[in-house]
């Protein structure tokens, strides 16, 4: 029996890589540097399955180049690189994979909310600088995280999990999402729903959670930054161009906020140099990035191409309307 071709643009962990081995002959990009667009476009020519990184964008250009394409699975659960609509109109499935790192991303959150908070990336400088006179009263004081309140935007499964730490906290959690959560989901969580006008003058932290799509571009704008308390630090490890980073630069400069941790860029791998200050906390994309999720990850996207050229549903799809079963 002839199998399926199915292109990687990773070699992908060998959990996942056991999952393909049996029924898919697949083609690995196994550099250490993210493939070329134009490498991406030649081996996906004569490919039915694509398992790619959100660093590759599945548009009308990649679907053209791949005529014989019926599924473009996502390492990832945002899928803004993938156009879904044009996937659609191609009769190609576009899968995604959620629920997987729910809790390794709201542990990446919750550092970077401590990290910030505390000063740790300072107190890390310091420690290793050789400057370190010894402890001090006033020294690096930071801002309490427990008992103050945290404020969601975007109360999905990350939010939710995010929720579920603040608890433990003892911190009064707000939210505010396009779709109210049900009561027992609030009562569980003692999340307060709010419109995102109240939450900005109330929250101590803001961490962000909703998906990049047109109406979530630039969210957190000049105008969010001005209705935060200065005191108040931003979280982002949603994706970068949900903040606007102009605005948040100016906000940070005059003072407006009083920090911000960020995982995540508008213009990735390039970061503003007005971001690189002492009240920042940076990290390059990695609030999913433990080796068992990353691979728990990997091995969901195997799985939904399995399923499909096994004739199966696969359990993510993104538009099931393709789908003949
Ligand atoms: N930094 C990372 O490595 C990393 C890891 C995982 C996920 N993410 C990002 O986190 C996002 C959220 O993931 P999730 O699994 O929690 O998604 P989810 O779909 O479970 O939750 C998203 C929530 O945002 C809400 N929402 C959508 N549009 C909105 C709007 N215009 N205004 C207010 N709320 C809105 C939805 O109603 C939903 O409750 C993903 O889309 C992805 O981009 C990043």
């Amino acid at each position: 029996m002839v199998k399926p071709k199915v292109f990687a643009t990773h070699s992908l962990f060998d959990a996942a890589r056991k999952i393909l081995h049996d029924n898919c002959d697949v083609e690995y990009w196994t550099q250490p540097e993210r493939p070329p667009r134009e490498e991406v476009l030649k081996r996906i020519k004569d490919k039915e399955g694509l398992i790619c990184l959100l660093t590759e964008k599945v548009n009308e250009e990649l679907l053209q180049a791949a005529p014989k394409l019926r599924i473009a699975a996502n390492v990832a659960v945002g899928f803004d690189n993938i156009d879904v609509a044009a996937c659609t109109k191609r009769g190609v499935l576009a899968t995604n994979t959620p629920g997987v790192l729910d809790e390794t991303t709201a542990d990446f959150a919750w550092t970077l909310l401590m990290a910030v908070a505390r000063r740790l990336g300072e107190g890390d400088a310091l420690a290793r600088s050789g400057n370190w006179k010894g402890w001090d009263l006033d020294q690096l004081v930071g801002t309490d995280v427990w008992g103050k309140t945290l404020g969601l935007a975007g109360f999905g499964r990350i939010g939710r999990a995010v929720a579920r730490r603040a608890n433990g906290f003892r911190m009064r959690v707000i939210y505010t999402d396009a779709v109210r959560a049900p009561a027992e989901v609030e009562n569980e969580l003692r999340a307060e729903f709010m419109e995102m006008t109240a939450l900005l003058a109330e929250a101590d932290f803001i961490s962000v959670h909703v998906p990049l799509l047109p109406e979530t571009r630039g969210l957190f704008d000049a105008s969010k930054f001005s209705r935060m308390k200065a005191t108040a630090f931003l979280i982002n490890t949603s994706r970068g161009p949900v903040v606007d980073e102009n605005a948040l630069v100016a906000a940070l400069e005059s003072n407006k906020i009083a920090g911000a941790a960020l995982d995540v860029y508008e213009k990735e791998p390039i970061i503003h140099p007005g971001l690189k200050r002492p009240n920042v906390v940076l990290a390059p994309h990695i609030a999913s990035a433990s080796l068992e999720t990353r691979t728990k990850m990997a091995c969901m996207a195997a799985e939904n191409v399995i399923a499909l050229f096994e004739g199966r549903r696969p359990e993510n799809a993104l538009n099931p309307e393709v789908l003949k079963v």
